[in-house]
């Protein structure tokens, strides 16, 4: 069971309450949505499940264990907005993702499963011997989800991973994470301030706001008939997408 686990999460950083109390789960296989304006809580949820934001109160468990913020295997992995800062700009590609595979196995090998890794982000295996600055942005945040795939993890949490790429890349990087979903049958926290993304991968979605959840839900069902007034206000701000309630 991968089952990650949020209960009852605060994280105070002196007299701020970034996180208040949260209560989420991501079941096994499915990905969920966590949407919220700019500081909300979002990041800060996500960093205290991998040992980066202290706990107040509560517990972070997956499969029913505490998650180990340590060593190796790393059941939990991150993928950050920006794939420059989280790649090695000196380390070829092939080379970051090797690192993050749990270690044995002959040389041959690893380069073999560095190229099925590259070839499940749709990316070329020739790009292993490349450095991250020879790549756009939308391939070094492919380079980012293969080095995170790379460690076999339960579990991934995607923080903004879109956010930051142009438009046009946006829906290729969103195919590739439903693709993930469907063939692995990866589990996922995927993590935007865009509704319009989340809707787009999350089976479920989870609203943040002033770091409480205000509402969680079916996608379909928070899309359709949202309960809170937040959530309709940044339903309202997806384009061509109308709630029950404002519907004529
Ligand atoms: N390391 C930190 N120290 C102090 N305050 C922080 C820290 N990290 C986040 N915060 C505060 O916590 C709140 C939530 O931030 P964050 O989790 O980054 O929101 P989001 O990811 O939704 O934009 C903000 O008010 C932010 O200023
Ligand atoms: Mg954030």
């Amino acid at each position: 069971m991968s089952e990650l686990r949020f209960e009852n999460v605060t994280v105070r950083y002196g007299r701020t309450t970034a996180v208040d109390e949260v209560s989420l789960t991501v079941p096994e296989g499915a990905v969920v949505g966590l949407v919220g304006e700019s500081g909300s809580g979002k990041s800060t949820l996500a960093r205290a499940a991998v040992g980066l934001a202290p706990l107040t109160t509560g517990r972070i468990t997956l499969g029913g264990d505490p998650i180990p913020a340590r060593g190796r295997p790393r059941p939990l992995q991150m993928v950050f907005q920006d794939p420059y800062s989280s790649l090695d700009p000196r380390m070829t590609v092939g080379r970051s993702v090797a690192e993050a595979m749990p270690p044995g196995g002959s040389r041959a090998d690893r380069r073999a499963e560095v190229e099925r890794l590259l070839e499940l982000v749709h990316l070329n295996p020739s790009c292993a011997g490349a450095v991250p600055s020879r790549l756009s942005g939308g391939q070094r945040q492919r380079v980012a989800l293969a080095r995170a795939l790379a460690a076999r993890p339960r579990v991934i949490i995607a923080d903004e991973i879109t956010s930051a790429l142009d438009v046009s890349v946006q829906g290729a990087v969103l195919n590739l994470v439903r693709e993930l979903q469907r063939e692995l049958g990866l589990a996922m926290l995927f993590i935007s301030h865009d509704l319009a993304v989340v809707r787009y991968v999350a089976s479920q979605i989870a609203v943040m706001r002033h770091g409480r959840l205000v509402e969680q839900g079916p996608t379909t069902r928070v899309l359709t008939e949202p309960e809170h007034d937040f959530t309709r206000e940044l339903l309202a701000a997806v384009p061509g997408r109308t709630t029950r309630r404002n519907r004529p």
